[in-house]
């Protein structure tokens, strides 16, 4: 059983006496409607912590004006559960009003230069500030030894490790790799918007991300790979907001590529934008 806390009192009391008593701490911080992609974070988190606690928090700042916060997928007691089951022992239920005492708008802010300006920062301006923003403030709720994110969501990751490293967090970071679909779909809350039809094609971002990976291993350049990536997934019906090729710390990849690169993409099918990613070795 989870123990399932909403005010801050309590939590800090649970943390404070696991800590006491010696036991690491980790964390998963998530928006709710979990999935096995997040379930897989918490077994994570547990290997390296003997306390896990897990957040649902669907976080106001980090959704741009037109997108979609008030219809994002609320499901507290399936989450509940499914965190039990998953060896979680503290669901951190936080208010807005607990995280932001004066409102959204008004909140002390973080903001991460470069690395989020580029990619899904560039098609999502202050989204990245606004992860930051709730991820420092349940860094500073939970106070864990270790939190773990998932590399489906390659940029936040690089974003976080920013925030952690500048900051001096002394807060130890893992990295979970993505859960799939049978098919290859990424794993995500937004998949459940995707009619019969967005369904079936929405296999075809991973299958690009193979086609990438492939394509520059078989020496085609990572311009004419991100032109001909974007082409077969508009082919598929989707509107390409960008397939890209990078290094692993997303700098552009130059002519000759080599060493460990992630291709990337944003793509929208519908009113449903999907992400995904993957890593891999140039040669
Ligand atoms: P959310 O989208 O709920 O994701 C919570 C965590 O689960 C993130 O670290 C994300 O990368 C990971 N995750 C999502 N889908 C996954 C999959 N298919 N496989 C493995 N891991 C997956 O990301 C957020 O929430 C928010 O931005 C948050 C960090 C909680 C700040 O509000």
């Amino acid at each position: 059983m989870t123990d399932i806390v909403t005010d801050l009192a309590v939590l800090r009391g649970h943390v404070a006496r696991w800590k006491r008593e010696g036991l690491r701490v980790g964390f998963v911080p998530t928006m709710g409607n979990l999935h096995a992609g997040h379930f897989s974070l918490v077994r994570l988190a547990r290997t390296w912590a003997d306390r896990v606690v897990a957040s649902v928090f669907v976080n106001p700042t980090q959704f741009g004006p037109n997108e979609d916060f008030s219809r994002y997928p609320r499901t507290p007691e399936q989450d509940a559960a499914g965190l039990g089951e998953a060896g979680c022992d503290l669901l951190w239920l936080p208010s807005v009003e607990t995280m932001y005492p004066d409102g959204p708008d008004a909140a002390v802010r973080m903001r991460v230069p470069g690395v989020t300006e580029l990619l899904e920062g560039a098609h999502r301006p202050g989204h990245f500030d606004g992860v930051a923003t709730v991820v420092a403030r349940l860094f500073n709720q939970v106070q864990p030894d270790v939190a773990a994110f998932g590399s489906k969501d390659y940029q936040q990751l690089a974003v976080i490790r920013r925030m952690v490293r500048d900051l001096a967090f002394p807060i130890e970071l893992l990295a979970g790799e993505t859960v799939r679909e049978a098919d290859g779909l990424a794993m995500s809350s937004r998949n459940q918007y995707l009619d019969a039809a967005q369904r079936a094609a929405a296999p075809e971002i991973h299958r690009t991300l193979l086609a990438m990976r492939e394509a520059t291993r078989a020496g085609v350049s990572p311009a004419q790979a991100e032109v001909d990536a974007a082409a077969r997934l508009q082919g598929h019906g989707f509107a390409v907001d960008y397939a890209a090729l990078r290094r692993e710390d997303l700098e552009p990849v130059g002519d000759a590529p080599s060493g460990r690169l992630v291709a990337l993409i944003a793509a929208r099918i519908g009113n449903t934008r999907l992400i995904d990613n993957l890593a891999f070795d140039a040669g």
